[in-house]
């Protein structure tokens, strides 16, 4: 889906014109020149608003001025130390929203104040795109109104890198809106099937090459987790592979792991009906991978990628896994299962196991796992365990340049003995405290020896609230980590 189209000029006559201006100001530097320009054309307004300290430029705010002839909203963008790339998203998504609020078709976003960076062009085409997302696709009246031209004014020369930006931003903003598509789409909708279809109408038309197993092919490879998981189900599963060779033929793979339940009713230690519907977003995990696949293939990253998917529905039909049951995985490892709403560890150890096969050069997990990460963290940051310190903290940072955030929680064998089982290797739940922990020590069994992170999504992948406050994103699915895995990936 493409909103705008973007291009850079300076602010002349002709843009000055615009119906619908936006315009940045620090909190402690004098109001650009541009923006002295249009105080000029609105007889001082801004000034005065300025000096009676109604807008001070602190960042989140904004104030819409209206005049006769002109829209113009002013941009707070806070102290100029603490600015960062992640604000552009912001007051890129607030400016397209009020531009379609105002239904203006061409806009203006001006930022003439410092020179911007890649990453800052970027972050201000993917907000404009994320702010004007809206997963309408039920409504039978559609929103028809999409601004359609965005004109960017920095003061940088517009040069080819930055050209490609725009180009790179666009890319990233689609992979994102995948993976927020298919989060929020009903179940129905979305079974494993489908998702497999998508998959390879995505990997069509890129270099991507897409590999579906279905039932027959799980149970010759021992995917005794997924096949048991999906046994309560009408809906078959699959383990959907999608591969992206960028890199040089003999690079190792980086390898990312996906939760894709379909839909979580919990199976026979079935949830409670309050908040239910929401667990159709359990399979954020998958939807994230498949957007890093798409965006890495567009961006052309110089790697080699592997996605690894395993698809299914979590349902109490009659022949539904019960507490009690053993399963043994792919890896020959077996474990005991204790409440069968632990689902999503049991489907990404024979995924996680299967990793392997590739001789990964590292393997990360993103997954819907435990609402306990929501206690411990809440939806400000995703949990983030593993057992490899340096990988960890290049993830930390490209959090906190994207804003995308992870916490590291330990992963100490104190932990690891809370899950071993009376009768198999291990069980699939712990004592009641440190849930996110014991689910990752759970995961743990089944990486070998290979670098890997785990990120627990539960409280980041879907928000009510909007916390934290974001333009560019609204109730329902985020699409987080794809823009922390990008940012990780091409600092690799
Ligand atoms: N999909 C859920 C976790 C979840 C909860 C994700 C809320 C997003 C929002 C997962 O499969 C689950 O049910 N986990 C249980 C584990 C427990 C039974 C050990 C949980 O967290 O309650
Ligand atoms: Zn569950
Ligand atoms: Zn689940």
């Amino acid at each position: 889906m493409i909103y705008l189209k973007k291009k850079f000029e300076q602010l002349n006559k002709n843009l000055l014109n615009t119906p619908f201006i936006s315009t940045t100001i620090f909190q402690d530097s004098k109001p650009s020149p541009n923006t002295m320009l249009l105080d000029n054309r609105i007889n001082g307004l801004i000034s005065k608003i300025l000096k009676n300290k109604e807008f001070e430029g602190k960042e989140g705010t904004s104030i819409l001025l209206r005049t006769v002839n002109n829209n113009i909203l002013l941009l707070g963008l806070g102290k100029r130390r603490s600015f960062n790339s992640d604000i552009f998203r912001n007051i890129a998504a607030k400016t397209s929203l009020t531009a379609r609020q105002l239904k203006c078709k061409t806009f203006v976003l001006n930022h003439d104040s410092e020179d911007v960076s890649n990453a800052d062009v970027e972050a201000i085409v993917q907000g404009a795109d994320l702010g004007l997302y809206d997963f309408n696709i039920y409504k039978s009246k559609k929103k028809t109104f999409h601004p359609i031209l965005m004109n960017i004014i920095i003061k940088n020369k517009l040069t080819s890198s930055l050209k490609k930006s725009i180009h790179d931003g666009e890319i990233i903003a689609n992979a994102i809106i995948l993976s927020r598509d298919i989060s929020n789409l009903p179940s129905k909708d979305c079974t494993p099937l489908q998702l497999s279809l998508r998959a390879k109408k995505i990997s069509s038309t890129r270099q991507i090459k897409t590999s579906i197993f279905n039932t027959t092919k799980l149970k010759k490879l021992g995917f005794g987790g997924l096949l048991g998981v999906a046994q309560g189900s009408k809906q078959p599963p699959c383990f959907i592979i999608m591969e992206y060779h960028g890199g040089k033929r003999e690079e190792k793979p980086v390898v990312f792991v996906g939760k894709t339940i379909t839909f979580d009713t919990g199976g026979i230690s079935i949830k409670p009906s309050t908040s239910m519907d929401e667990m159709k977003h359990d399979k954020s995990g998958g939807a994230t991978v498949m957007a890093i696949i798409q965006a890495a293939a567009d961006l052309k990253l110089p790697l080699n990628l592997i996605g690894l998917m395993p698809a299914t529905e979590n349902m109490p039909g009659g022949s539904a896994y019960k507490p009690g049951d053993v399963i043994i995985f792919h890896n020959k490892k077996t474990a005991e299962i204790l409440n069968t709403d632990a689902e999503g560890r049991v489907i990404l150890a024979d995924a996680l196991s299967y990793a392997q096969k590739y001789k990964p050069r590292m393997i990360i997990d993103f997954a819907t796992l435990t609402g306990a990460c929501i206690i411990a963290l809440g939806t400000v940051a995703s949990g983030m365990l593993g057992n490899d310190k340096k990988l960890m903290n290049m993830l930390m940072k490209s959090g906190e340049r994207t804003g995308e955030k992870v916490w590291e929680l330990p992963l100490w064998d104190e932990y690891k003995k809370l899950i071993v089982s009376d009768i198999a290797d291990i069980k699939n739940i712990g004592t009641r405290g440190a849930g996110t922990i014991t689910a990752a020590a759970f995961l743990s069994h089944f990486v070998g020896n290979y670098p890997w992170v785990h990120l627990d999504i539960a409280g980041t992948a879907w928000t009510q609230e909007g916390t934290p406050k974001k333009s560019y994103r609204k109730k329902g699915a985020t699409g987080v980590g794809v823009l922390l895995s990008i940012d990780f990936l091409r600092n690799l």
